[in-house]
C-alpha cells in the first residue's frame, strides 16, 4: 500500500487548477445509461472512483473512451441489468445505476451498497422514491430486485430529510417516467443542478434543481449530448484550508467561490484573505495566526460535511477553541485521533468535537481512514514541523486528482512511497 511522506513547515505559493467534481461526475456518468446515444462529458477528473464506475458501466454494455478529461460514454445496448456486489460494495455511488436501468429497461438487480466507515448510510429514501414511481422492489440475498414492466410513472415525493443521493437517484429515474415528478425537500448541492443541466442537455425536462422543489416532466426518450462537469468544491475548499494552514498565497483556477456556500464566510472569519478572481479564487495568509471558529455541518448551502475533517486540521493550530458539530454522518471524526498523534488537542463528545488550538503540530506516522479524513492529515502534515508519513493513501486516489503534483508545484515537500 502506497504512503505519502510529507515534510511540513513550508508555505505554499503558486497556482492550482481545480478539477471537475468527483461527486458530480459519478452521477452524470450514470445518466449515460438513460439513452442509446453517446454522452460526452468534459472536465471529468481521473480518479479511482471514476474508473470503478466505468468498470461497472462497461459490464452493463456501455462503451467508453477517455482522452484527457473528456469521457465519451455510449450505452447503445444494455447487455446486463445486474450490478454485482463486488463493484457496488467498493463505492456507494455505483448504486445510482439502479434508477436509470429500471427507467430504461424496466428491471434491474443491483447489490445493496452496505455501510461504510463514516456511517451506516442506508438507501431507504432511494428505494421509497422509486417505489412511489411505480417500481416493485424486493430485497434478496443482499440485492435490490426492482421491476417496472410498464415503465415508471410520475409521483409526488416529499423527502423526510435532505439526501443528495436520493434526490439525484429520483431525478435520474423520473426523466423517463410517464408524467410529472415533484421532489419536495430536495437536496440543493451544486451537483444537483449540474446533474439537471446534463439531463436537460440530453432532452430531459428538469426544473428547479438547486432549490428544494425539483420538478421533472417525464419524456419518451433521451438523446445524446455534451456536458461539462462543474468544478470540485471540496477540492477547492481543501486547498484553501491547506494555504490557510501553511501560509503563503495560492490562486485556485477553474473554480468559483459561490460553490463553497457557508464555508466561504467561515474561512474569512478566521482571518484569511480570500478574493474572487475571474475564473478562480486567490487566497493568502501572511504572518498572523488565524482565529478559531465554530461550525455545524449542514446540507448545502451550509458548511459541507465533506470539508469538516479538513477544517478540524486547520483548527488544530488556530488561536482559540473551536467547536465542530457533525450532523450528517454519525461516525465522521476518525481523523481526530490521528490528528492527536501529531499533537492536536481534540476531545470528542458524541457529534461534537472541541479543538483547542496549539501553536504547532509535529509530524508523526498517521493512518488515512477515509477520503476527506486523509486530506485533513495532508493539511496538518504540510503545516507541521518535521516529517509525517500518511499510510493508506488509496483513499486519496479515490477523490483528489494529481494531489502530490498539484502540491509539489506550489513548493510542498510531498512524495509517494511505493510499497
Ligand atoms: C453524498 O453522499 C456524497 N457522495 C458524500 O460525499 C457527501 O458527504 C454527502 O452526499 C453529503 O453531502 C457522493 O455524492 C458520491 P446523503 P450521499 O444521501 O448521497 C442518510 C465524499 O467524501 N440517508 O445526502 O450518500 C445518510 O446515511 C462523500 O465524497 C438515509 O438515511 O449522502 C446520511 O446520514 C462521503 N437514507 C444522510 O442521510 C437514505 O436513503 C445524508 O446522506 C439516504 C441517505
Amino acid at each position: 500500500m502506497d504512503k505519502l511522506a510529507i515534510i511540513g513547515g513550508r508555505p505554499l505559493y503558486g497556482v492550482i487548477p481545480i478539477s471537475g467534481a468527483k461527486n458530480s461526475a459519478l452521477k452524470v456518468m450514470a445518466a449515460a445509461l438513460l439513452t442509446d446515444e453517446a454522452l460526452t462529458l468534459t472536465n471529468v477528473p481521473r480518479l479511482a472512483d471514476v474508473d470503478m464506475l466505468l468498470r461497472l458501466l462497461e459490464q452493463h454494455g456501455v462503451t467508453s473512451s477517455f482522452e484527457g478529461s473528456t469521457l465519451r460514454l455510449h450505452a447503445q445496448t444494455i447487455i446486463s441489468t445486474e450490478a454485482p456486489y463486488d463493484l457496488v460494495r467498493k463505492m456507494r455511488a455505483s448504486f445510482n445505476v439502479l434508477g436509470p436501468l429500471l427507467a430504461r429497461e424496466g428491471k434491474a438487480r443491483v447489490s445493496l451498497p452496505g455501510g461504510c466507515a463514516i456511517g451506516a448510510r442506508p438507501v431507504d429514501l432511494h428505494l421509497k422514491a422509486l417505489e412511489a414511481m411505480g417500481a416493485k422492489i424486493d430485497l434478496d440475498e443482499g440485492y435490490v430486485i426492482a421491476e417496472a414492466a410498464n415503465g415508471l410513472h410520475g409521483a409526488e415525493i416529499a423527502f423526510p430529510f435532505v439526501s443528495v443521493g436520493a434526490t439525484e437517484h429520483a431525478m435520474l429515474a423520473a426523466t423517463l417516467a410517464k408524467g410529472t415528478t415533484v421532489l419536495e425537500n430536495a437536496a440543493r448541492e451544486p451537483e444537483i443542478a449540474d446533474l439537471a443541466d446534463c439531463l436537460n442537455a440530453m432532452g430531459a425536462k428538469v426544473s428547479g434543481a438547486g432549490h428544494s422543489t425539483v420538478t421533472i416532466e417525464g419524456v419518451d426518450r433521451l438523446h445524446g449530448g455534451e456536458h461539462r462537469v462543474l468544478p470540485d468544491r471540496i477540492e477547492t475548499g481543501a486547498y484553501v484550508m491547506a494555504v490557510a494552514a501553511t501560509g503563503g498565497e495560492l490562486t485556485l483556477t477553474g473554480t468559483d467561490a459561490s460553490l463553497l456556500g457557508a464555508a466561504w464566510g467561515v474561512l474569512q472569519e478566521t482571518g484569511l484573505d480570500m478574493e474572487e478572481r475571474d475564473g478562480g479564487i486567490c487566497v493568502k495568509r501572511n504572518g498572523e495566526r488565524y482565529k478559531a471558529s465554530d461550525i455545524v455541518t449542514q446540507p448545502f448551502p451550509g458548511f459541507p460535511t465533506d470539508l469538516q475533517a479538513q477544517f478540524m486540521a486547520l483548527m488544530a493550530t488556530a488561536d482559540g477553541v473551536s467547536k465542530i458539530k457533525e450532523t450528517i454522518f454519525e461516525n465522521r471524526f476518525m481523523h481526530a485521533p490521528e490528528l492527536a498523534r501529531m499533537g492536536a488537542k481534540i476531545s470528542v463528545d458524541g457529534q461534537t468535537a472541541t479543538v483547542q488550538g496549539v501553536p504547532r503540530l509535529k509530524g508523526a506516522p498517521v493512518m488515512a481512514t477515509d477520503l476527506r479524513a486523509s486530506m485533513s492529515l495532508i493539511i496538518a502534515a504540510l503545516a507541521a514541523e518535521g516529517q509525517t508519513m500518511v499510510n493508506r493513501v488509496y483513499h486519496l486516489d479515490r477523490g483528489f486528482e494529481r494531489l502530490e503534483e498539484k502540491l509539489q508545484t506550489c513548493g510542498a515537500l510531498i512524495e509517494r512511497v511505493k510499497e
